[in-house]
Parts: C-alpha cells; structure tokens; sequence
C-alpha cells in the first residue's frame, strides 16, 4: 500500500509538513509505503486554459514538473494533501498543483476509487481551516477519490478534522501562540486517527470486489483516452 503525501505550504518542514508526516508516522507503523511531497521543490505552471484537457487525457503543458508529481499520483492507493490557510484558502502553489491536475477528470476519472484525505493548518484558532479543509475534500471527491476523515471509531469526537492552530490561550488581553504544531497535541491525534483510517479503507478497499483506477495509461491507443 502506497501513500502519497503533497504539501501546499510555501515553507518546506514546518507545521502542515509535520502534520502529514504524522499521518504517514501512524500509517508506516501499519505498514503502508510513504512519501512526502513538498509542492514548493517544484517547478509548475499555472494552467493556461487552453481546454486540451477536454479532448485527451493530458496536459498540453509538458516543459514543467507537473508530470513527476501526478505519476506518483498515479500509482499511490491514497493522497493526503495538505494545506496552510491562505486568506482562508489554499495557497497558492497548491491551488496553481490542482489547477494543473484537471487532466485527470475531464475525459476520465483516473484517480477514481483512490482514497483522499486533507490537513489544514493555520495561525488563528478559526482562521478559515474550515474552509480550507472542504475545498481540499471537494478537490478529492471532484477526481472520483473516497474521502475519509479523522473521525475515531473506538473514541468520542474531539474536533471536525486535522486543523492545527498557533493560537494557545489569551493571558488578559494577550495572546500566547504555540511555537508550532508539536504542542497542537489535538491536531497531531487527528493526524495519527486520519492515517489510520486511510490504511483500514485502503484495506476495505482492497478487500472488496470494487474495481479501482484505472492507474495508468495515458496513450492514444489505451482505453482510457477520450
Ligand atoms: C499569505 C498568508 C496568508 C495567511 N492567511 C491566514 C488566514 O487567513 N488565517 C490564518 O489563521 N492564518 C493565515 N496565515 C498564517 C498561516 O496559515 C500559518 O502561519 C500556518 O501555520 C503556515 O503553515 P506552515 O507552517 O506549514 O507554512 C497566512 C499566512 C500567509 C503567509
């Protein structure tokens, strides 16, 4: 089992990074397959609306990175992204990625079947993490991906999903920020519950008779073409 991680921030290793690496820590310890993948190591173009998507299951843009990232796609059985909140969005460098990602809709739902999961961070207790969460869950549903969550099976609901906050408390008037997300001790066990979760559906998955994909392919004769 293969589990792909991609991180939208625009700072490599820092809160939303470690977040997904958390998720990836409970998943490894069950035996999954890992990668994390930080969007800001690569070169990508933003979509320049030219609709060649529609007609071929391809991007018309080839001289960029973007190929290196959605062959991992390709072949992983899950994707986690991750986002910090931007104006309670996305960032950019992961809005430009999904952007780029079109391809793999228009004609054919390639990453049908895959599972899909999301992690927000942001500085502010209700910063948009919210927000920013369902647009990176409607992303995942918007490609045919089974969405899952960190809610917990054997413990009671402690918070909607994986969204860390910075803000600690108010001291009078004051605010005392975390130093970072290892001291959000409930967003890092949403993090371990969300990779748990996508193990035991990845495995539900791969027990059922439901057939996934198609993974591969991106040929004129193949019959995933348009
Ligand atoms: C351009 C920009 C916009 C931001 N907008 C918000 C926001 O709307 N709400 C919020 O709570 N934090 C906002 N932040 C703070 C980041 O979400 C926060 O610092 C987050 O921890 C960054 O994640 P990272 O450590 O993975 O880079 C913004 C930061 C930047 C740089």
């Amino acid at each position: 089992m293969k589990i792909l991680a991609i991180n939208g921030s625009h700072r490599k290793g820092r809160n939303t990074a470690r977040m997904l690496e958390a998720v990836l820590e409970e998943a490894r310890s069950l035996g999954a397959e890992t990668e994390l993948l930080e969007l800001s190591d690569y070169n990508i173009k933003p979509c320049r609306a030219c609709n060649h998507c529609l007609r071929a299951i391809e991007c018309s843009i080839q001289d960029d990175d973007i190929k290196l990232i959605t062959d991992k796609m390709l072949i992983a059985d899950a994707i986690v992204l991750g986002s910090p909140v931007y104006f309670f969005n996305v960032t950019g460098l992961m809005k430009n990625f999904m952007d780029r990602t079109r391809w793999l809709h228009m004609c054919r739902n390639v990453l049908y079947g895959k599972v899909g999961a999301a992690v927000t961070h942001a500085g502010l207790r209700n910063g948009g993490q919210e927000f920013t969460q369902m647009i990176l869950e409607r992303y995942l549903a918007s490609h045919g991906m089974i969405v899952v969550d960190s809610r917990d099976q054997e413990s009671g609901i402690y918070n909607y999903g994986p969204t860390g906050t910075l803000f600690e408390r108010l001291e009078g008037s004051r605010v005392i920020w975390k130093k970072g997300v290892e001291e959000d001790l409930l967003a890092l066990h949403e993090c371990r519950t969300l990779g748990k979760n996508i193990v035991r559906q990845v495995q539900l998955l791969e027990a059922s008779s439901i057939r996934r994909g198609p993974v591969v392919a991106n040929t004129p004769s193949s019959p995933f073409s348009c």
